[in-house]
């Protein structure tokens, strides 16, 4: 099955000199499937649309393997003039459905990359209850999140009680707390007892707090859930209120609140795929 390149200059990763040799041939067509990571490809979006519209039944979508498979036959199709060659074009165009194919397959078959690419924040909800069970799958795998000297520094508090979660939202701009089903908070134990039994700061408490969220996040995106993170630390407000609100004791600091429900709109996932953000090897 042809694996379409992450990151390839096809030309460049078959060896060929591309600038210099325009009349490339066709047996140099499979080098584009096999590119290196960590050369530069030159492309941009609009061409990538463009091939798109050669009629394939390729659906391009927001991700990075399909957008540079396109890329690459862009480069062959467009630069090196493969357009007039209806036979060339023909091959690309089934090479083209094939990887893609492949690349959808892997992203579907692949449940937590396509749990991954189609999480998104969600701010309205149904008024459907959340069950006992599936606030459990969010709490183990919230705790499934790695953390530094595996301290696990986060305690959770589940805010179900409608009272509670109207008090949270007061005067703030968190509508959601009041509409979700369940308000998860995020908190962490700012020190720890080291191996001296001395009680010293834990510096990777938010870090730790922040990958415990992502993964509810997740959690809840895989079992058709919405959610939200929402901001409490470091603004001094939100976490007095936390604190207030909830008895939150000394030592512990309100991290994050996320609201959960049952999405109630059609938030999509948004397309962040920026190469001009990566470096490689060096910046
Ligand atoms: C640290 C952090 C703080 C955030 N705080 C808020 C917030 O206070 N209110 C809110 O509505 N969304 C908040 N968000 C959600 C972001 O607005 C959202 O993740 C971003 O717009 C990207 O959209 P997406 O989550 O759909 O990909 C926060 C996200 C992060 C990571």
């Amino acid at each position: 099955m042809c694996e379409a390149p992450r990151r390839a200059n096809p030309v460049a990763a078959c060896g060929c000199a591309a600038e210099s040799r325009p009349n490339l041939s066709i047996h140099r067509i499979p080098c584009m499937l096999s590119g290196k990571q960590g050369q530069q490809a030159h492309f941009d979006r609009d061409t990538v649309h463009a091939v798109r519209d050669l009629g394939t039944a390729c659906t391009l979508k927001r991700h990075q393997s399909t957008y540079q498979y396109f890329e690459n036959i862009h480069y062959l199709c467009f630069k090196y003039h493969y357009m007039k060659h209806p036979l060339l074009i023909l091959l690309l165009a089934l090479s083209a459905i094939f990887a893609s194919c492949s690349n959808s397959s892997e992203q579907t078959e692949n449940s937590t990359l396509a749990t991954i690419m189609s999480r998104k924040s969600v701010r309205s909800y149904t008024e459907q209850k959340l069950t006992d069970a599936q606030i459990e799958t969010l709490l183990k795998a919230a705790m499934a999140a790695p953390s530094g000297i595996n301290i696990q520094p986060w305690r959770f508090i589940v805010v179900t009680d409608q009272s509670i979660k109207e008090a949270l939202q007061a005067d703030g701009p968190q509508r959601m707390y009041s509409q979700c089903a369940a308000l998860f908070v995020i908190c962490g134990e700012t020190d720890f007892i080291n191996r001296n039994g001395d009680k010293v700061p834990n510096g990777n408490w938010t870090a730790d707090c922040a990958a415990a969220t992502e993964n509810l996040l997740l959690a809840a995106e895989s079992i058709g859930l919405g959610a939200v993170w929402t901001a409490c630390y470091p603004y001094e407000n939100r976490m007095n209120k936390a604190i207030e609100v909830l008895g939150i004791p000394e030592g512990v600091t309100p991290y994050c609140l996320v609201p959960v429900g049952y999405p109630a709109g059609d938030e999509q996932p948004k397309d962040k795929w920026k190469p001009e953000n990566i470096h490689y090897n060096r910046w």
